[in-house]
């Protein structure tokens, strides 16, 4: 049966943290998601060359830390000496890269919940999945709502359902798969995580027509989010919370 428990009130899930005003994915950008007034925050998640994961976006280190080559291929010791603030701004200089534990430990202070993205590196999907389903199961202590698992690998989600029947999967779509529904049947996902650029009124409909969640992602302008949220959407993926926030008690017009 469809699981529909998850409530995002205020509809807007902080991406990759407060990610415009804090460097992405560090402790910093979800401590401000915090402050800014939302219950939800995304991030992504990786394993180290030595099976720890850790939670950073991009598969190379190069963009946002001062280290350079692929995550996979670092020890966690290693990532841990990085520093993953000073690209941002100098005044987050000696923010690190966290590791999941870290990150849901915080969570659960905060009373936070999370969608946590899994992106594996090739051949490393089952030992991602089991990692990262070992330390929800140990660590999540957050009971207002269990996270959302979400992946744009089939095989990742594949993996979750395999090995936990009860985890909230999110399918993730940038590009519109025609077998969605089929996907999402199989693997009784909770929600449908899409790119807002390939969402129309009629896929909006589609999917709601499921019972399931849609979230879109990534809406960084009032004037967007009103429009998704017009057609019926459950919530967003910002960069900056609380402009949107704002803008949900300030009329914006919609043309
Ligand atoms: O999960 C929504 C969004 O985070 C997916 O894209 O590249 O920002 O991880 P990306
Ligand atoms: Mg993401």
């Amino acid at each position: 049966m469809l699981n529909n428990e998850l409530i995002f009130q205020p509809p807007i899930i902080a991406h990759r943290g407060a990610s415009a005003f804090a460097p992405e994915n560090t402790l910093v950008a979800f401590y401000k998601a915090k402050l800014m007034g939302v219950n939800w925050v995304e991030f992504d998640v990786m394993l180290t060359a030595d099976d720890e994961v850790v939670v950073i976006h991009d598969e190379k280190l190069n963009r946002t830390t001062n280290g350079s080559g692929y995550v996979i291929n670092h020890t966690l010791l290693d990532l841990q000496k990085l520093d993953a603030g000073s690209w941002f701004d100098p005044t987050f200089k000696g923010e690190k890269i966290p590791t999941l534990i870290e990150v849901i430990d915080l969570l659960n202070q905060l009373k936070l919940s999370a969608n946590i993205e899994i992106k594996a590196q090739q051949g490393k999907e089952e030992l991602t999945v089991k990692k990262v389903l070992s330390i929800i199961l140990e660590q999540w202590k957050n009971n207002h709502s269990k996270p959302l698992i979400s992946s744009f690998s089939l095989q990742i989600l594949e993996y979750v359902r395999k090995y936990s029947s009860t985890s909230l999967l999110g399918f993730l779509m940038d590009e519109w798969d025609e077998e969605w529904k089929k996907i999402c049947d199989r693997l009784n996902c909770t929600a449908v995580n899409v790119n807002y650029k390939i969402l129309t009124l009629e896929r909006v409909q589609s999917i709601k027509s499921t019972k399931r969640k849609l979230l879109a992602y990534t809406v960084n302008t009032a004037k967007l989010a009103k429009q998704l949220f017009s057609w019926g959407i459950d919530g967003i993926f910002s960069d900056c919370p609380e402009k949107i926030l704002r803008s949900l008690v300030t009329p914006v017009p919609v043309k």
